[in-house]
């Protein structure tokens, strides 16, 4: 007779087989899949709201995201041609972090592990962009995002994606995109809980000081992979809706 599971004790064989494939994962892959369809459902539901503007992305590395996202955006221009208005920035030193201040500092986060070169990634856009307009945008972000969006021609923003792990990397990146944000401009945060969770350290901190110092409200749409989260600006004061708001 089945007990109160039911016929669960009697798979172990096939629950073993699940557990050792999940086991045998590559972390970064998994969460990387999850990336990809976190991109792809904020892309959708943009395309959806018909929410007019670019897509930045901060942390390029070998430029697998962003060619994701350009595919994803290309896709729905059939749901919404007014995608393909989309410009796509990409920022990034190509040459890793740099040096970092005490607080940053983190066992993964290092130069060795995020070395890549400007010019083949710029190759391996174009051939995923087409007739997509795209800007790859090298350098550290103390530098490279000094004047702010609109002195780029950045005037509003659809999509902001912070993937470059570091409390001062996000908080210039969030700071740059304040002023072209705009009601309904998804904000992809990765590696929101590094750190080892703390609420003064990374992303998190970066996010919480710019939605205070901004007063930009936001709500979580979801959170994937291995600690990413999603939010959609929901309200934000006149000051810094998009210039053509
Ligand atoms: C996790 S990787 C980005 C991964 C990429 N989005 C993807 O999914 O394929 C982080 C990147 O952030 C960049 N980065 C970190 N801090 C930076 C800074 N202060 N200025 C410019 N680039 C930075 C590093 O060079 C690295 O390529």
């Amino acid at each position: 007779m089945a007990g109160p599971f039911g016929v669960l004790p009697g798979l172990e064989l096939l629950q073993n087989c699940a557990s050792a494939l999940i086991a045998g994962l590559n972390p970064a892959v998994v969460h990387n899949l999850a990336k990809y369809m976190a991109l792809k459902k904020v892309h959708y539901l943009s395309a959806m709201e018909d929410v007019d503007g670019d897509y930045c992305e901060f942390g390029v590395f070998t430029g697998s995201s962003f060619c994701h996202s350009i595919r994803c955006c290309g896709r729905l221009t059939r749901l919404n041609p007014n995608i393909a208005r989309t410009t796509f920035y990409g920022f990034d030193s190509f040459t890793g972090f740099g040096s970092l201040s005490g607080d940053d500092r983190h066992p993964f986060y290092t130069d060795g592990n995020f070395a890549t070169n400007l010019r083949t990634v710029e190759r391996r856009v174009r051939r995923a962009a087409g007739d997509m307009a795209f800007k790859l945008i090298p350098g550290f972000f103390s530098e490279s995002l000094k004047h702010g969006a609109h002195d780029m021609g950045i005037d509003r923003i659809r999509v902001v994606f912070i993937d470059s792990d570091t409390f001062a990397s996000a908080s210039q990146a969030l700071a740059f995109c304040g002023p072209a944000m705009q009601q309904g401009t998804f904000i992809v945060l990765d590696d929101y809980f590094s750190y080892r969770g703390r609420e003064d350290r990374g992303v998190r901190r970066a996010f919480s000081e710019f939605a205070a110092e901004s007063r930009i409200k936001t709500r979580r749409v979801l959170t994937y992979g291995m600690g990413g989260v999603v939010l959609v600006v929901s309200e934000l004061p006149l000051r810094t809706q998009g210039a053509n708001a």
